[in-house]
């Protein structure tokens, strides 16, 4: 439980400080024209979804709801209408509004009303009383919650795994430098470091023939004669 506590402290002491600030500028998200409210709902989203984050941390902890049924609760009640029902609601808001295109927005979307759907689910079978099915859903909604953090995770796993950028920038510099004046210096000195390292592997392949080098300008041939 305490590693838990650490990420989403961690987390939220990173996260919330730019929209306490009451400046715009400060915004990890750009404001798109069309939404001027922008940085005010995105706020309002970060410090109840801070207050969701904290909360669920402990209601999720078996030890303290066996002994603290009464807190248990009262902070079920602030992580539902303090946290996530207001900060899905404004998530869903600014989610519409999101300057990072369709593919996101629908993301964003869908992510808020199932937050939305499997906390409201996880209070109502409290209410009556199904208490199997309240831990069911409300295990769903901390899920949901921390995946705030886990699709951070992801996200950077996945970029890593399938567009790897070093990769395909050396590529593109070295097709830059094979097609330019200047290219074997260039293809030199791109190659110099992985060359190295493969060098000290002993895996590096040493080159069957030089290749072509193209030359942008033909040089003038002043010694054949073309008009025959
Ligand atoms: C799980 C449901 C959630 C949804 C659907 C959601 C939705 C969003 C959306 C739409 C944005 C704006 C970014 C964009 O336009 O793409 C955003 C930003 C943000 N959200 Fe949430 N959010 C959720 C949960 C949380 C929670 C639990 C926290 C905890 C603090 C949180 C903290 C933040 C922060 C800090 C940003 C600003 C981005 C940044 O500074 O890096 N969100 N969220």
């Amino acid at each position: 439980m305490a590693p838990l506590m650490v990420v989403a402290a961690a987390f939220v002491a990173f996260s919330l400080p730019p929209y306490l600030s009451l400046d715009p500028a400060q915004s990890r998200v750009p404001a798109p024209d069309f939404f001027p409210p922008h940085f005010a709902v995105l706020s309002l989203h970060v410090v109840f979804g801070s207050i969701a984050m904290i909360t669920c941390c402990l209601q999720i902890w078996p030890w303290f709801r066996a002994r603290y049924p009464r807190a248990h609760r009262r902070i079920g009640r602030v992580y539902v209408f303090a946290g996530c029902l207001p900060s899905g609601l404004l998530g869903l808001t600014v989610g519409v509004a999101t300057p990072w295109g369709p593919v996101t927005m629908v993301s964003n979307v869908l992510l808020a009303l199932l937050w939305l759907g499997c906390t409201l689910a996880g209070w109502r079978m409290a209410r009556q009383r199904r208490f199997a099915d309240h831990r069911r859903w409300m295990v769903r909604s901390f899920a949901l919650t921390m995946s705030i953090v886990t699709n951070r995770i992801y996200g950077v796993l996945f970029g890593i795994l399938f567009f790897p950028p070093a990769r395909h920038d050396l590529q593109r510099r070295r097709d830059a430098a094979d097609a330019d004046d200047r290219g074997p210096e260039r293809l030199a000195r791109l190659g110099a470091a992985p060359a190295g390292g493969r060098v000290v592997a002993g895996t590096h392949r040493r080159r069957q023939a030089p290749r072509p080098h193209p030359h942008p300008h033909p040089p003038l041939n002043l010694t054949t004669d073309h008009h025959t």
